[in-house]
């Protein structure tokens, strides 16, 4: 099982903290963003990661994260994404990473309470299709929304403006290698990009979408309040054992 972290993109919504540096290079709590999935992944058991990163700062990411010693990695592996193409471009990035087997995906600025460690299991046990986290959320109208017909994801509508249900699509998702060759067929959407949403639609055609409810709290940290509440949430978990657990080692916490 190989583990993606996607940590590219403009970061516009965190403007002016993103102007001369990257979104997941900004700290929540007492740590950058990026820590939090690359410790999610790590803690999973996942020890062959790619970070697929862009724009002006993505060196920065190589003097930070070094090779991954900290988190109990062998090393970490860096993609430079072109542009702004969108989440499943960036992806389509690991093709050659990852090769035939299963992957565990994580978006850069998204952090979850309790362990993935779960869900990556469930997967690696049936590596078929393509699985999602979903959340009940407040505010469903900023994320994926995943509409349900009995216990079956039947579709994911990208940002609606009535959301169907209160069920967020987080932004970890598990794939099998073909997902390759759905990234490779896609048209990009409306402003210009390759949609992950996209993604998780075709393998609802396919009839093998599988989702998992989230337990705990999940946030994305991508826009001025969530990034608060992110940091809000994680110094609330400081008794945390797990998270606790995941911290790299050698970690100085006065906390
Ligand atoms: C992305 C995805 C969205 C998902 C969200 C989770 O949105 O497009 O489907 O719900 O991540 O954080 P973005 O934050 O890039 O707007």
């Amino acid at each position: 099982m190989k583990g993606v972290v996607l940590a590219g993109g403009l970061g516009t919504r965190l403007l002016p903290m993103t102007r001369v540096t990257n979104k997941h290079l900004l700290p929540v709590y007492d740590r950058p963003m990026i820590y939090y999935p690359l410790q999610q992944l790590a803690h999973a058991g996942i020890d062959d990661i790619l970070v697929v990163t862009g724009g002006d700062s993505a060196g920065d990411f190589l003097r930070l994260l070094r090779n991954g010693h900290e988190f109990g990695l062998e090393h970490v592996r860096y993609a430079y994404q072109e542009g702004e193409g969108g989440i499943a471009e960036a992806l389509g990035l690991a093709e050659h990473f990852v090769g035939d087997e299963p992957m565990v995906v994580i978006l850069g600025d998204n952090l979850f309470q309790h362990p993935i460690r779960g869900a990556v299991e469930a997967f690696v046990a049936d590596p078929e299709g393509a699985m999602i986290l979903i959340k009940d959320v407040d505010d469903p109208e900023r994320f994926g929304v995943a509409r349900l017909e009995g216990d079956r994801v039947v579709e994911i509508i990208e940002k609606p403006t009535n959301p169907p249900t209160s069920y967020a699509v987080t932004g970890c998702y598990f794939y099998d290698s073909s997902v390759f060759d759905i990234i490779n067929a896609l048209e990009p959407s409306k402003r210009g990009e390759l949609e992950i949403t996209d993604v998780n639609s075709a393998y609802i055609e396919r009839g093998s979408l599988r989702h998992h409810l989230v337990d705990g709290w999940w946030t994305d940290a991508g826009t001025v309040t969530s990034l608060y509440r992110a940091g809000t949430l994680v110094a609330a978990e400081h008794g945390n054992a797990v998270l606790r657990q995941m911290r790299p080692e050698g970690e100085a916490s006065n906390a």
